[in-house]
Formats: C-alpha cells, structure tokens, sequence
C-alpha cells in the first residue's frame, strides 16, 4: 500500500521539499507519496494525530511548528531536544519520533568543502533557529572556537549559555564581529537578511574576511546573496543554502527508507525549480 509522507507548515505553498522527495520515490521505485499540508498552529496537535492515526510513514516539520510539534511526539533524538527543534519526524511502528537533520545537513553540505572543523575558527551570525541548529552541531566537532554575532547581543550570549557540547564562544554584536572577520576560518550566515525580496541587504561587513576563508549563507534565494558576492570578491570560497536544504532532506529520507539518496539528483532537482545554476 502507498505510504505517506508530508511536510507541515504555514505557509507552505513554496516548499520545494515535495517536488524533491516525490522524484526521489519514484527514482527508488519506492510506493510513496509526499504532500504539502498547510496547518495552522492552534490545529497542529489534530494535525499530529492524524498523520499518526492514518499510518504516515513520516514528515517533515517547517516553520512555525518545529519547536512547538515537540510535546505532540512520543519521542525526541537526543540532539533535537537540545535545540529544542524538530524538522523531521519519523513513524518507527506507530510511534512518531522527532529527529533534527537542519544541523547535520548543513553540516555535511560543507564537509564538501571543508572536510573537517576540528580546531577552525567559526563564527555564526545570527542568534535564531537555524543558527541553534548550526552552533549545536557545530559544537560537537571539537572546532577551535565558534563566536556569535548578532544584532541583539544579548540573544547571542543566551544561545552560548544554552550549548549543551562544550566549546569556547564569544557574542559579539554585528558591528564588532565585522572588524575581525579575518580572524575566521569559516562564517555561516543564518539570518534572513539578503533574502529576495530584500537583495540589497547584508548582515555583516566582509571587507576584512580572509581570503581562501569559507563563508557560507543558509539562504539560497537568491543562489548568491550580496553577502556571498562580496565575499567572494575579497577571494573567500562561497557556499550557499543549496546544500543544507538538500543534505537535510536526504537524511530525512534515509530515516524513512534506509537509503541515502542522490544527492546531485535532489540538487539538480532543486536547481530546476530555482531555475539557476547555483554556485
Ligand atoms: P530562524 O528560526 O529562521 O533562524 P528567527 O528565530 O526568527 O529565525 O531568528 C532570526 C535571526 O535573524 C535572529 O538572529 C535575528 O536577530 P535578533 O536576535 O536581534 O532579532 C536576525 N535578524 C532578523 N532581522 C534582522 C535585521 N533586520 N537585522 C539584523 N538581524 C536580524
């Protein structure tokens, strides 16, 4: 019998998770079907219960429920209950279990071009979901530092007191980070800054970033933002969202399936929909 799958969320309509998983269902010649499914938040417990009840093989979780699903699960990873945000759950024999691949998949998009962040020096700037993911992740890899920047400091030095793995960080607000850019091996942009329709924006200045440094942008529309660009001008490697968004639905499929899928077919795939030839 077809199975289920689905992502929840509101809004939902953009998602380009759907397109990607379905191709990849058909490519593995596996009976699966996945479907957007708007839900408002005053309805995601009903919604919860009857993806369980009908025998959902899993979804995936996007804004504005990843944090809130987490008391409608029976169970939670151990590294999505520290960020305290699920973007995947799956259906292990009738038990729903909340997993976290945002962090993970970014991670294993930049080991593409970073093999390894062992004793680098990161800096993240933003202080909100995606970088908690990030920063968790990140933490785990025993990196020489990873620092925080962002506009509210506060939430900066918030989000390093919560870090369950040691490691040693330093908030800085935006502007202060800025000046030592050059001190950084590898600089992920988390915030929504730069994104269409705002292309003009960037969070940070990139003047002083070292050349042959990383800098990474979790945004992909546009597929290089004015942060990317200038940072490549100084002679830094770029990397954008492409990545994280497909290695994080390929290891949601690998927890459904059991296969890790194709990851240049699901990038191919989203570039198709992007209409652009990444970066
Ligand atoms: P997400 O879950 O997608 O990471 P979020 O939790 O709403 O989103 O966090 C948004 C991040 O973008 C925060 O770091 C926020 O900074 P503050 O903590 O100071 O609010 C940052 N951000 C959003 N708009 C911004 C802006 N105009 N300038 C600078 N930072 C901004």
């Amino acid at each position: 019998m077809k199975k289920l799958f689905a992502v929840i969320g509101d809004p939902i309509g953009h998602s380009m998770s759907p397109i990607m998983h379905n191709d990849l269902f058909a490519f593995y010649d596996i009976d699966g079907c996945y479907l957007p499914f708007q839900v408002k938040s005053e309805n995601l417990g009903e919604a919860v219960k009857g993806l369980k009840a009908i025998g959902a093989g899993g979804f995936n979780v996007t804004v504005p429920h990843k944090s809130n699903i987490i008391p409608f699960l029976d169970e939670v990873d151990e590294l999505a209950a520290s960020i305290g945000a699920v973007n995947t759950v799956v259906n292990e024999n009738g038990k729903l279990k909340g997993y976290n691949t945002d962090g993970p998949g970014f991670l294993m998009g930049l080991q593409m071009l970073m093999p390894t962040t062992k004793n680098k020096r990161i800096l993240i700037i933003g202080a909100g979901g995606a970088a908690r993911a990030i920063y968790f992740t990140l933490a785990k890899e025993k990196p020489a530092i990873i620092d925080i920047a962002n506009r509210t400091a506060a939430k900066a030095q918030h989000l390093i007191e919560d870090c369950p793995y040691p490691v040693s960080s330093t908030a800085y607000a935006l502007v202060e980070a800025g000046k030592i850019t050059a001190e950084y091996d590898l600089i992920v942009h988390t915030t929504l800054i730069g994104m269409t329709p705002n292309i003009e924006e960037m969070a940070l200045d990139v003047n002083n970033v070292r050349s042959k440094s990383l800098i990474c942008d979790i945004i992909y529309n546009p597929l290089e933002t004015k942060f990317l660009r200038a940072a490549k001008e100084k002679g830094a490697l770029i990397q954008n969202g492409i990545d994280m968004f497909v290695y994080q639905g390929a290891l949601a499929f690998e927890k459904w399936t059991g296969i890790f899928p194709d990851v240049q077919r699901m990038r191919n795939n989203v570039l198709k929909q992007l209409g652009g030839n990444g970066c």
